[in-house]
């Protein structure tokens, strides 16, 4: 196989084999450090997050964990779009993650602003090699149409871009949105691409396959360190 698949039974036993990875990373890291991860919005992590809100409270050093973001849509976090408010209303609100810990990016505030404050925070709180900033783990999913993080099949502009974070618009919905770009992605540690369902089998399939209608997909293109996460559902074409 082309790329690297780890494949269970389903959508749950998926989100459990991520939160021990988790717990992994937690469990190695020194006294003095931190995990940083990046998280997804989107439906797939949901079950990951109330996994850990139900059965991860003590198992996890959630003090060792920091938490950042791939992307998020420019509502304000109370909005039922907000990936964050997602993540608070699944998993934060119980409240086991230091708030110091969260480092949420602002959808509320003005887009051009608030990607810069955000690429000025990841300079501060993470360390950098090739100008980027460095994740010790970056969490992904991917959309019907290649998309990962807020980077679409309409502009891959931003896989290489000079910045850490961006502003893009979402084509379908003109929404706007904040987004890790492709260059920081890749830098991370270690990527991990969770993918469940039927429906995005196809698509998997033709990743794995190196097929030249994936050039246009914006998830070929991450290419650093990725492990791929998925249920026999979305692995039943490979
Ligand atoms: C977002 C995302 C996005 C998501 C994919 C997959 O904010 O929408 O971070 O990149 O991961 O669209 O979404 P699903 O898990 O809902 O299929």
């Amino acid at each position: 196989m082309h790329l690297n698949f780890h494949i269970f039974e389903n959508a749950a036993t998926t989100a459990q084999a991520v939160a021990e990875l988790i717990k992994e990373k937690a469990q190695n890291t020194t006294a003095e450090s931190y995990v940083n991860i990046a998280l997804s919005g989107g439906s797939t992590p949901q079950s990951l997050f109330e996994l850990l809100a139900d059965e991860y409270e003590t198992a996890i050093a959630w003090q060792k964990v920091r938490l950042f973001w791939v992307d998020e849509r420019c509502v304000a976090p109370t909005d039922v779009e907000s990936n964050y408010g997602m993540t608070y209303d699944t998993f934060l609100q119980r409240t086991f993650v230091p708030g110091e810990n969260i480092f949420r990016m602002r959808g509320e505030e003005i887009p051009e602003f608030e990607a810069e404050r955000y690429r000025n925070l990841l300079l501060k709180e993470l360390p950098a090699r090739n100008g980027y900033p460095v994740f010790d783990l970056v969490l992904l999913g991917m959309g019907t149409d290649g998309h990962t993080a807020s980077i679409f099949p309409n502009d891959l502009s931003l896989i290489d871009s000079e910045f850490s974070v961006a502003v893009n618009t979402n084509p379908y919905s003109n929404q706007k949105r904040l987004t890790l770009t492709g260059n920081t992605i890749n830098n991370a540690k270690h990527i991990v691409v969770m993918i469940t369902g039927e429906g995005k089998a196809e698509l998997l399939k033709q990743l794995n396959e190196n097929h030249p209608e994936t050039k246009k997909y914006p998830m070929a293109y991450i290419t650093g360190k990725v492990d791929y996460y998925v249920d026999k559902a979305a692995a039943s074409k490979l």
